[in-house]
């Protein structure tokens, strides 16, 4: 039997804020030019101007892409939140442990609902776990890749544009540590999205206490040591906006923009915007708090920034209320569905949702507590 929570009626969310935590980095990790996992800050990218007038599908044919097939599950964010443990001799306090896009597909939920999608969550040591289902993923890609594509260029040139961008935006190191041959010659730089910054944070909605790790494309100008706020980047391709319609579009796209920069902490958005064959024409820095307001202003495009963050405080503590037992669990949205329904698929384990490592870590972790 499925528990069901339902998105309708949406005024149910909407009113005064649900209390927000601000994220705060607690640790980070990269993946390497061969997406190799290594704790820290080695893959960070620090932001500079890209050369307006770039064409984006510059170098297609030497891209190195992350064959993405494998299930990574949570393994990463597990092996971090582990060392932090290690180092602390503190166990999180999260409610919730997952990807940032995990929230992102729950809290645009509301708003987006020709996508569905599939987790799998499990209860482990007062903390609930979610990773994406990576079936149902595989699944609807296979299925999306099926249909015809009649655009006038191909979809994979299309999506290499968008790490284009991110290669002709960012240097390895501080301005001040970089030299003008790097800096200007980043057009010829091989784009490799094997490679990646992610942060882990705690945030939190209400009572509800979460740890997200997710990619930071950049940082503006220097990382802070201490756990203040960073001034994160994010990066973004569109099409130039050239009517009315072009802009409800580009607005639409703004709520999966702002939802994932907002989990993070991502102060700044920077959008690369681009003609209809992959030319950069300009960038615009975007303040992501500003976005949900400016939305309403216009008043043209149907989405709302407190109801999404009412709607997954809600949630999610409806969540810890409904996965209360040990086994697998799967989180579901089916398409255009108004509700999200969860329910058992697995009676007992956690699945491959946790690691050994990590659970012999905790394992290991409370037996010196008790006989300390
Ligand atoms: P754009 O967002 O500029 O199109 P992110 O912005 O999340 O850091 O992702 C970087 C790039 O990865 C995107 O650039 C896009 O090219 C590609 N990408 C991200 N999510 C995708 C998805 N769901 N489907 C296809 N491409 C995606
Ligand atoms: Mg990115
Ligand atoms: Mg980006």
């Amino acid at each position: 039997m499925a528990a069901t929570f339902s998105m309708q009626p949406l005024e149910r969310f909407a009113g005064s804020n649900a209390a927000i935590k601000r994220p705060k980095e607690f640790a980070c990790f990269s993946y390497d030019q061969d997406h190799k996992f290594h704790l820290g800050d080695s893959s960070l990218k620090w932001y500079y101007n890209p050369e307006i007038g770039t064409d984006l599908s510059q170098g297609f044919d030497t891209f190195v892409k992350h064959d993405d097939s494998a299930d990574e599950h949570l393994d990463s964010l597990l092996e971090t939140i582990a060392s932090h443990e290690k180092e602390t001799g503190k166990a999180i306090d999260a409610h919730i442990v997952t990807w940032r896009g995990m929230l992102t597909k729950i809290m645009a939920a509301p708003f987006e609902d020709r996508d569905g999608f599939e987790m799998n969550a499990t209860l482990y040591r007062g903390s609930i776990f979610i990773e994406e289902n990576h079936q149902y993923k595989q699944a609807s890609r296979a299925e999306q890749d099926s249909q015809p594509w009649r655009g006038p260029i191909p979809q994979e040139v299309m999506q290499y544009w968008g790490y284009k961008f991110e290669t002709l935006c960012t240097m390895p190191a501080p301005w001040g540590e970089t030299s003008r041959e790097y800096i200007e010659g980043r057009d010829k730089q091989i784009v490799n999205n094997k490679e990646q910054y992610c942060s882990v944070v705690r945030t939190g909605f209400d009572e509800t206490v979460m740890c997200l790790g997710g990619e930071v494309d950049c940082v503006w100008d220097s990382k802070t040591l201490t756990g203040v706020a960073n001034n994160w980047v994010e990066l973004k391709t569109t099409a130039e906006i050239t009517s009315e319609r072009d802009m409800d579009n580009f607005e639409r796209k703004l709520l999966k923009f702002w939802i994932q920069s907002f989990l993070l902490g991502v102060p700044k958005i920077i959008v690369g915007y681009r003609s209809r064959d992959g030319k950069l024409l300009r960038t615009e820095e975007l303040a992501t708090e500003k976005i949900p307001t400016s939305i309403l202003k216009r008043g043209r495009v149907n989405w709302n920034g407190n109801v999404c963050v009412n709607f997954a405080s809600a949630f999610l503590k409806w969540l810890r209320q409904t996965i209360d037992d040990e086994g697998v669990w799967r989180i579901r949205r089916k398409p255009r569905s108004p509700h999200i329904e969860v329910f058992k698929v697995e009676e007992v384990g956690h699945g491959n949702i946790i690691t050994d490592n990590f659970m012999n870590w905790r394992i290991k972790f409370s037996l010196s507590q008790s006989s300390a």
